[in-house]
């Protein structure tokens, strides 16, 4: 696993989130994830909107889920409505908490809590489904991680996850300026292998299902972001402000998004989709 130099932890997560949240907004929309592009000719809100059809796919039929980092709740919303399923929606951000409880579910039920999810309180055995979009790489102690997500499973219960990965060997330049950075700027506890998150699935006892690498489909995002990016820098005076302000710890985001770019580029960046059944 690359780990970053500087190692974060929940409260800078939280904050990163926080201090970001109109930037996240704006340049992602209500969905923090990658877009998944099939035939290429998808728009980037369609693209986003079919990652998360294909988690609420993989959900199936459900009662109770629960959406381990949740961001705005987007997808949260999603497998509410498609299922009529009660979701709990775990961030750590109180300003993502805040913009999900304001939005509307036409079907089921959204509960937002803001709560670290290696502190959680859900009781073992109760869900039907877990997923997690993009979530796990900002959390300490991956196999605790998914040994939660294993114990609030029911038996038969489901794990959806979307994980950000490095490649099995990456080299050791693209380490020093791709990954490690990328793990550090974007406040990442550590990010795992394709390979290293299967195994952290199996040894929680979890079965495989589903397996996929999507890294070809979603790494247009990058290109997305980025053109976003300079867009906002040529036309917003407070983004040039931000980025210029030498005491913002966050303003490294827009360098952040370059290197995600070269790194899916150079393939040092993975992309998983795997989904896993509690026997
Ligand atoms: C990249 S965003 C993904 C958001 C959302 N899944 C989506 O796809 O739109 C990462 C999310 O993980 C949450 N997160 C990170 N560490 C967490 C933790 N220890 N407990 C709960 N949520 C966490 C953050 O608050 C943020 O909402």
């Amino acid at each position: 696993m690359i780990v970053p130099r500087t190692p974060s932890d929940p409260a800078a997560v939280a904050a990163h989130y926080d201090r970001l949240d109109a930037f996240y907004r704006e340049l992602w929309g209500e969905h923090v994830h990658h877009g998944l592009w099939t035939t290429g000719r998808e728009t980037p809100e369609a693209a986003a909107e079919a990652l998360a059809a294909r988690v609420v796919e993989a959900v199936g039929e459900a009662r109770e889920v629960v959406d381990v980092g949740c961001g705005y709740g987007a997808t949260s919303r999603r497998i509410a409505e498609a299922t009529g399923a009660a979701v709990t929606a775990l961030t750590l951000s109180e300003a993502q908490a805040a913009y999900a409880r304001r939005q509307p579910v036409a079907r089921g039920s959204v509960r937002v809590l803001v709560q670290d999810w290696l502190q959680n309180d859900l009781p073992k055995a109760s869900a039907d489904a877990v997923v997690a979009v993009e979530s796990t790489t900002h959390m300490p102690e991956r196999e605790r991680v998914f040994r939660e997500m294993a114990r609030v499973l029911r038996p038969g219960g489901r794990l959806v996850l979307c994980v950000w990965a490095t490649s099995e060997q990456p080299r050791a330049w693209e380490i020093r300026h791709l990954l490690e950075p990328i793990c550090r700027e974007g406040r990442l506890a550590g990010m795992g292998s394709l390979q290293e998150n299967r195994a952290w699935l199996a040894s929680a006892g979890l079965a495989a299902e589903t397996d996929e690498d999507w890294s070809r489909e979603v790494a247009r995002t990058w290109t997305v972001v980025a053109r976003r990016v300079v867009a906002r820098l040529a036309t917003d005076r407070a983004t040039r402000q931000f980025v210029r302000d030498a005491s913002e710890a966050d303003r490294v985001f827009a360098l952040t998004v370059a290197r995600l770019r070269l790194a899916f580029a150079t393939g040092a960046m993975r992309y998983g989709f795997l989904v896993a059944r509690k026997p």
